[in-house]
């Protein structure tokens, strides 16, 4: 029998692509989306034939008015992510964020999932690394530490710390499982991210080409990578709680060094003016991914410059109806 999958923010940008995976994996699949970011856009179209849409705002209680039947698997992806949200309505995001997981799991309760997936992010443990507890690549069990817990940018970090312990001590008769993305970039990811951002400006012939925080260093991990790590952790057998990084840590890249990749694909070379970093931004990210490969045999394939060539290809067609 097809494997019956919810994914709540599956119009979004990972959520979209991880539908199509499913889709291709023979699931039956439901979208909830509030469409508050995602939309119907025409990525949604070419597979709104195929899967159930459920246009819901996760910050309400579910009822079976709402979603009716069981899934073996829910994705929960909903939230509202980016730095400027973040920066602009801290209290939206908190609030948004954790709704949705507490919603979430109320309705996981009453129809347990044989899996729940919780995407979780790399600033739960930016903290920690930036005060110097641990050491580079991150692993999953830094502990949490939220240097400047007041600061507008800090509620998307917090909104994922509680949402995981939510999911952690939640019902017994599901596995959990709790992914930690890192800097997932590819088609179709809006332009509240760095890469789409250059892009942008690029597009739009910015010159001198400003760059924040020059020296600061991210690994970019691409969304066809992310998929299937994000899947092959779903479908982990075990009963126990997983929590794993997903990210590449092959191609550690400083911000101007990206900025310089994406300039060759534009086929320009404006002059560069170089800015401090955005406040709150870390100098460096680089995930631990050996439980990724222990658990789930996974290697990143898709190189940085053929990513990026995908994702700057996809904006220069789509640009217009990208979604913000
Ligand atoms: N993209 C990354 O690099 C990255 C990194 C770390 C973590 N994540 C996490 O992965 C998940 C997906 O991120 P994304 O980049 O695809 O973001 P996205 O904004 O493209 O997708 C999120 C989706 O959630 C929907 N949504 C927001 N609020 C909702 C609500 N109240 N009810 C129902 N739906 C709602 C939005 O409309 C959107 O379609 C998020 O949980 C995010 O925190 C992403």
């Amino acid at each position: 029998m097809a494997e019956r999958v919810l994914v709540t923010g599956g119009a979004g940008f990972i959520g979209l692509h991880l539908v199509r995976r499913l889709l291709a994996d023979g699931a039956e699949v439901t979208v909830l989306d509030d469409f508050s970011r995602g939309r119907e856009d025409s990525a949604l179209l070419e597979v709104r034939d195929h899967v159930t849409v459920v246009p819901y705002d996760l910050r309400r209680p579910i009822d079976s008015t709402h979603l009716k039947g069981d899934w073996d698997t829910v994705y929960h992806l909903a939230a509202v992510v980016g730095v400027a949200r973040a920066q602009q309505r801290p209290a939206h995001v908190l609030r948004t964020n954790v709704l949705t997981t507490v919603n979430l799991l109320d309705w996981c309760e009453r129809h347990p999932p044989r899996t729940l997936f919780l995407s979780s992010t790399s600033e739960v443990a930016d903290g920690a690394m930036a005060l110097g507890l641990s050491s580079f690549p991150a692993s999953e069990t830094v502990p949490f530490a939220v240097p400047d817990p007041h600061a507008p940018r800090a509620s998307y970090a917090l909104s994922k710390v509680v949402s995981e312990a939510l999911a952690l001590h939640a019902g017994k008769d599901t596995r959990m499982r709790i992914a930690r993305y890192h800097n997932v970039y590819g088609a179709r990811m809006g332009h509240s991210h760095v890469i789409p951002q250059f892009i942008d400006r690029l597009q739009r012939g910015e010159n001198p080409f400003r760059v924040y925080g020059p020296t600061q260093t991210r690994s970019f991990c691409h969304v066809d990578d992310a998929i299937d790590a994000t899947v092959a952790l779903a479908r982990l057998p075990h009963a126990d709680p997983r929590v794993v990084n997903i990210g590449n840590d092959q191609e550690e890249i400083a911000a101007i060094d990206l900025a310089r990749l994406l300039f060759d694909l534009a086929g320009c070379r404006p002059r560069l003016e170089l800015l401090a970093p955005p406040p709150g931004s870390p100098q460096r990210r680089l995930p631990d991914l050996s439980a990724a490969r222990r658990w789930l045999d996974y290697r990143p394939r898709v190189a940085l410059v053929d990513g990026l060539r995908r994702t700057f290809d996809w904006y220069t067609e789509n640009a217009a109806g990208e979604a913000r």
